[in-house]
């Protein structure tokens, strides 16, 4: 065997396995020959060993806390960089040149308007329905509206329909906010900003001027910065398999909102703040932190923990400086704030949560800045949605590019009764 094999007996039988490298991170052993040889599968329910594809995109150290994009820190992103910009850089593998920049953000502009029929569409939602629901519905409907960027083996269709879901996704989002408050749909203003727009199709009333706080507009595009990917994650990894089947790209999409929306993934930031109200007060912070602890209460920490992070994630870091931002920006307080950050001091100390190495994730304070905006908690998910679509699109992009792909299709162990004889009705 050489050094680049892995080998393994089973059943009587021995298989050697090719050893792959990326260009960083761990090697992966090649099971593809697995089944055909020995006849029996791996087993890795939540995939916590298994790599699904080859990506170039996005690289997470999560015992080190490093999340690249493109090979680019997720900090100095944060810091220097626009969502516009990174959005680039996710779907072309470089960052821009100023005139490709000044392209691909007049494009983008060019694509926020929605077809004019997909606002009756909203109007068959209840007004109380979780934006997010809305969500999945609307970007749904897109492959009813836009037929012609629908062949995925036609790379400008590709290029057009990953144009204009990232274009019409805050349209889609705004509107969503809109017809819950029960304001008129605000039109997308291409003099602005993509997150300059987003927050007056939001905010904004036709009664009145909308002026965009230049530092609110940056802290949003910030945090849409720190949501834009995050590798092979559930709704990602929603996204991908819906593709490998040939789906359209504005139903793989609605497949990766809908997956989003669980509070163990994007709904995890409308969980943190709703947990941080309950608790209200530093002083209650003890008593939830036990909760947590106790096996017998399903409580966890809401914003703690990850399936990769063994660190602090990275984005959380400047998650927190953002809210002193948006904080001072806005003039306000909030004691929740406060609460946040005594109950990170309390968890970071506490020998369970350094055992299990459960740290704050990105959504720990992304709620705080949130709402400090303005924005009600069940937008929170909607946002990420809106930001991670670029992520999306672009895994969607390399995927359906990949000559080798093929149909996702996991096997099982099966556990279910053996062969049996139907038995008739009459004689059960
Ligand atoms: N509070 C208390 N205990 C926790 C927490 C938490 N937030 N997270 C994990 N644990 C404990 C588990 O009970 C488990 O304990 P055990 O080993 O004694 O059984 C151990 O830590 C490992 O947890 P798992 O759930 O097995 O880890 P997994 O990788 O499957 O889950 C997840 C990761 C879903 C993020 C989990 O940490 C969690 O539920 N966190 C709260 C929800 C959250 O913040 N989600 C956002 C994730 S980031 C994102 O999607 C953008």
């Amino acid at each position: 065997m050489s050094d680049n094999q892995a080998s393994l007996t089973a059943g009587g039988k021995s298989l050697d396995m090719p050893i792959k490298s990326g260009t960083i991170g761990p090697d992966v052993i090649d099971i593809r020959k697995l089944y055909a040889q020995t006849g029996m599968f791996t087993y890795d329910p939540g995939f916590t060993s298994t790599a699904s594809c080859d990506s170039a995109l996005t690289y997470i150290d999560g015992d080190e806390g490093v999340l690249l994009h493109r090979g680019y820190p997720i900090g100095q992103l944060a810091e220097h960089s626009s969502f516009m910009e990174v959005s680039y850089l996710l779907l072309n593998g470089e960052l821009p040149s100023q005139q490709e920049l000044a392209d691909f953000s007049r494009t983008i502009t060019r694509h926020t308007m929605l077809h004019e029929q997909l606002s009756t569409f909203y109007r068959g939602f209840r007004r109380d329905a979780h934006p997010m629901a809305i969500m999945c519905g609307v970007v749904g409907a897109l492959s009813a509206f836009y037929h012609d960027s629908t062949d995925i083996s036609d790379p400008q269709h590709r290029k057009i329909s990953s144009h204009r879901l990232i274009a019409k996704m805050p349209t889609i989002a705004a509107m969503a906010y809109k017809y819950s408050v029960g304001q008129p749909f605000v039109y997308p203003d291409n003099k602005l900003s993509y997150t300059g727009n987003f927050l007056k199709m939001t905010f904004g009333v036709p009664a009145e001027e909308y002026e965009v706080i230049p530092e609110v507009e940056k802290a949003l595009d910030r945090i849409f910065i720190l949501h834009a990917d995050h590798e092979q994650n559930a709704s990602t990894s929603t996204v991908r398999l819906a593709g490998s089947s040939g789906a359209n790209p504005f139903a793989c999409i609605a497949a990766g909102i809908a997956c989003l929306w669980g509070p163990a993934h994007g709904g995890a930031n409308e969980a943190a703040l709703n947990m941080l109200k309950e608790i209200g007060t530093p002083d209650r912070i003890q008593h939830y932190i036990e909760r947590a602890k106790d096996k017998n209460d399903p409580f966890r920490l809401m914003g703690f923990g990850h399936r990769v992070y063994k660190n602090y994630d990275p984005r959380a870091t400047v998650m927190q400086q953002t809210v002193r931002e948006v904080f001072a920006a806005l003039n306000v307080q909030d004691p929740l704030f406060e609460t946040a950050l005594r109950l990170e001091e309390i968890a970071l100390s506490d020998p369970y949560f350094i055992e299990k190495k459960l740290f704050p994730n990105v959504d720990f304070y992304s709620g705080i800045i949130l709402s400090a905006i303005g924005f009600p908690t069940t937008m929170f998910t909607v946002l990420f949605a809106l930001a991670r679509t670029v992520g999306w699109v672009a895994q969607w992009n390399e995927m359906i590019s990949d000559p080798g792909q093929k149909i996702g299709r996991p096997r099982q162990l099966y556990t279910g009764p053996t062969q049996r004889d139907y038995v008739p009705l009459s004689q059960r």
